[in-house]
């Protein structure tokens, strides 16, 4: 085969998990007495991945090498990241283009997101195959969303159109370097992926994310995703789509 790693995947993991607190990068924190990142790759490797590069603080690499030991799928580098997330995503692609030239979609994803589930990985990956050049997997807001503006007072959006990002993100590999490439020079901060394709003016496509998709921030959420993990060993878990407006 020419093309034989044409999907790579990108898990950022070079927080410290400031918000969760604790000794360890984010990361490296236990989930049913396994490290997130740990979580994150094996679904992954579920969702199809063979090949993934996690970006590390480059003073944790020996503990991520002993929490990664015992993983067979996907393939594993560990590179240095950067101060903020896009620095070490950019990082990460940097890499890519070194030791794997053969890759052509490109997903990124949270180490912080440890219970991704594989069926969301597998719609992202087959939306930017079709074509589709930038995806991102989105659940429906629940919460009514209010916006402050500058003046003290507060507008209510409408919830209807709103919708909350998950990752993995997919993307077509070529676009994600230039887009990095282009809020890294023009000095503006993005919090997603797909943020900084939009710099770029790409249109951005939703898939249908999961309710296991939650990203670990605060302690509670730990709490939940253990949860969901107990959950979804008694039961097969159930996938919102982004028109539930419940
Ligand atoms: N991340 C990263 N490099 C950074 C900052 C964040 O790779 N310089 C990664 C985190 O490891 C995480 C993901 O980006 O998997 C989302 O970031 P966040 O949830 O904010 O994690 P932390 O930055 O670790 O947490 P905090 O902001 O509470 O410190
Ligand atoms: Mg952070």
């Amino acid at each position: 085969m020419n093309n034989p790693e044409p999907v790579v995947a990108l898990v950022v993991a070079a927080g410290s998990g400031v918000r969760l607190g604790g000794a360890v990068p984010k990361a490296l924190r236990l989930l049913d007495g396994e490290p997130l990142v740990l979580h994150a790759l094996r679904r992954l490797a579920a969702g199809g991945i063979d090949r993934a590069v996690v970006v590390i603080r480059p003073d944790e690499r020996e503990r991520f090498d002993r929490a990664l030991t015992d993983l067979e799928r996907p393939t594993v580098d560990l590179v240095a990241g950067g101060a903020e997330r896009q620095d070490s995503v950019r990082a990460g692609l940097d890499f890519l283009a070194e030791a794997v030239p053969t890759a052509r979609i490109v997903l990124v994803h949270d180490a912080a997101r440890p219970l991704v589930d594989p069926a969301t990985v597998r719609r992202v990956v087959s939306a930017v195959a079709a074509g589709a050049p930038a995806v991102v997997p989105a659940v429906a807001v629940v919460d009514t969303i209010r916006q402050r503006e500058p003046d003290g007072s507060s507008v209510g959006l409408d919830r209807s159109r709103l919708m909350a990002v998950q990752t993995p993100q997919g993307f077509d590999l070529d676009l994600l370097r230039r887009a990095h490439a282009a809020v890294a020079a023009d000095g503006v901060g993005v919090t997603d992926d797909a943020g900084a394709c939009e710099h770029l003016g790409t249109v951005v496509t939703t898939v249908p994310g999961s309710p296991t998709g939650l990203k670990i921030t605060h302690r509670d959420d730990l709490v939940v995703a253990e949860a969901l993990l107990r959950a979804s060993t008694a039961a097969p878990s159930n996938t919102a789509a982004p028109s539930d407006q419940e």
